[in-house]
Parts: structure tokens; sequence; C-alpha cells
């Protein structure tokens, strides 16, 4: 049987009693509604760790209010089968990781959505510049809300090594920075983005597409491609007019672009031109969802 926990303090323990046998723990943080994207991650943990933990928490934090907490797809049963086949020793499957007032009114402790109250949690970690581009400038609360979270996922298992994709590139660049300014004791791994045969890339929220929004989110990795094949063969223009074909082609399709920017893919910081320095280019945009027509 896989074990699950469902409390911080069970989870530690068995964390520890892993460690004192000398054993190197990995944890795989999730959202749940798994994947292959997410299980590439635990088969990527089993090869740098004895025993790996994979978390399952929709995190509300890192939700505004007007955005899909609610609706997120969740499937534990289903979760947890398929982490123990790509054999992962441990689900955390806390209810709640905020500190919950009884008497308040509901959701009284489910910050960043709702009304704090003051006997609520109210301590926050924010990395402050590489929070700012990209997922930062549509969704401001978001990245304090994800390394919250991690931080306490961090605190509750001690883990020696966690995995991130780069699927969210900036997440993995944010936590690794995190970690790296606090002196967490745990090392950040970031693994290629999973995609389907049709280039799709791998999401839980592509559950939330219709067959028609997910063809045309096709042209989102039609343009990475596009970039990716320019820079191979040299014919790559500059950065702003690479960002202006992209952006045309996700809008030719349909799609509503949040961003599309080629930014320093270490430090996320501009670059003047695509010669020089290790460059990575980010896109995201909406598709409409069923629900919303
Ligand atoms: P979630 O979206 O469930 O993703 C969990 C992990 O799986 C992240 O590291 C994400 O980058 C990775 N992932 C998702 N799709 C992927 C794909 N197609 N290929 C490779 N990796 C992929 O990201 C979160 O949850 C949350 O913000 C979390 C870090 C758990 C904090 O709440």
């Amino acid at each position: 049987e896989l074990p699950v926990f469902t409390t911080a303090a069970d989870m530690r323990a068995w964390v520890r009693k892993q460690k004192k046998s000398g054993r190197k723990v990995a944890l795989v943080p999730t959202m749940g509604y798994l994947h292959d994207g997410h299980l590439s991650l635990v088969k990527a943990a089993l090869e740098r760790a004895d025993v790996v933990v994979a978390s399952i928490y929709v995190n509300p934090t890192q939700f505004a209010a007007h955005e899909d907490f609610d609706v997120y797809p969740r499937n534990p049963d289903d979760d947890r089968a398929k982490l123990k086949a790509a054999g992962a020793h441990a689900v955390f499957e806390p209810e709640s990781l905020y500190v919950a007032v009884p008497g308040a009114g509901e959701g009284s402790n489910v910050v960043g959505r709702e009304t704090q109250h003051p006997d609520s949690h109210e301590t926050y970690v924010t990395v402050e510049r590489l929070q700012k581009p990209l997922c930062g400038g549509s969704r401001p609360h978001f990245f304090r809300g994800v390394c919250t979270v991690v931080t306490k996922l961090f605190h509750i298992c001690e883990p020696d090594v966690a995995v991130f994709g780069r699927k969210d590139y900036q997440q993995w660049r944010v936590i690794s920075r995190m970690v790296r300014d606090l002196d967490f004791a745990v090392e950040v791994v970031g693994l290629p983005i999973c995609r389907e045969q049709d280039g799709l890339a791998m999401s839980s929220r592509n559950a939330r597409l219709s067959e028609e929004a997910r063809q045309k989110a096709l042209a989102i990795s039609r343009g990475l491609k596009w970039a990716e094949a320019g820079v191979a063969d040299g014919s790559l223009g500059a950065p702003e007019a690479v960002k202006e074909h992209v952006r045309g082609l996700i809008e030719e399709a349909g799609g509503k672009v949040d961003y599309v920017e080629l930014l320093n893919a270490d430090n996320l910081g501009p670059i003047a031109d695509l010669a020089s320095q290790p460059a990575l280019l980010a896109v995201a945009a909406h598709f409409a969802a069923k629900d919303r027509g």
C-alpha cells in the first residue's frame, strides 16, 4: 500500500524515519489531476533519491478570487493509483495547509482569495524581482502563493531534492532563487516539458479545453517550434520580430495572448540580441474553455 499522509506531523515523522535509515528523499510538489508530465517528474526523482514523496494540494494562496480555484480539476483516487504505478513511496495530501479559525466564517483561512481573519495566516515569501515579469504581470499574487506553499512543503517534507517542470519555467527559476537566497538545504531540479503527440504541453487544465479550443491552442507549440528551428539554422530575426511573429500565429488561431517574451533564460532579464546568452521564449495565452463558451 502506498502510504498517504494528511497531516504535517505524520508526513514529517515518516520522512525523518527515512532519513534516519540513510535514505535520500525527493519531493515532487503538485496540485493533482496528474498526467504524464507530473509522472515524468516522479521518474526523474526516483533517479535522484531513494524515496520519492509526491504532494497533492490545490493551494488557495496562488489563486486570485476571480481565478479557477473552485473548478480546478481534482481526482485524488486516480492520482494515488498513478503515483503508485510510477513508483512513488508516499503521498502528502493535506486538507489545508493554512490556519483555520474556528467560527470565523467560511474561507477565513483561504488567504489570497477571501478576506483574511486576524488570527489566520499572515506570513509570506516573495522573490522580489523575479516574480514580476511573465506570469507575475497578469497574476501579481501568484508567486507569493507558490513560494509560501513550497516553503511550507519544504519544511514539512524536508526533502534533499525537489523536482519541478520547466513548463512552469518562471516558477522553477523563482523557487531556485528562493532556495539560494534563504539557504534552504534542498537541491532544486528543473526538468523538460512533456508534450502530447501533437505538441500541446501536458497540463491538468487541458481537461477544461473543448476539442476545438485544444486544436487552436496548438498555435503555441507551433510558434515555439518555429523559433527553435530559426535558432538552429541561424535564420531567426531580432527579438522584436520574433515576438511579433509568434504573437501573430496565436492571435490568428483565435488565442488571447497574455504575453510573448524573449528573456535571459537564467535571470529573466531583458536581452538585446539572441547571439550571446541562453534565451527563453515564454508564451501564455488563453483559448476558450468549455464552460465559458
Ligand atoms: P502543478 O501545475 O500540478 O504542477 C506540478 C509540477 O509538474 C510543476 O513542477 C510543473 O512544472 C510540472 N509539470 C506540469 N506539467 C508538466 C509538463 N507537461 N511537463 C513537465 N512538467 C510539468 O506547479 C504547480 O502544480 C504548483 O504551482 C505547485 C508547485 C505544486 C505549488 O502549489
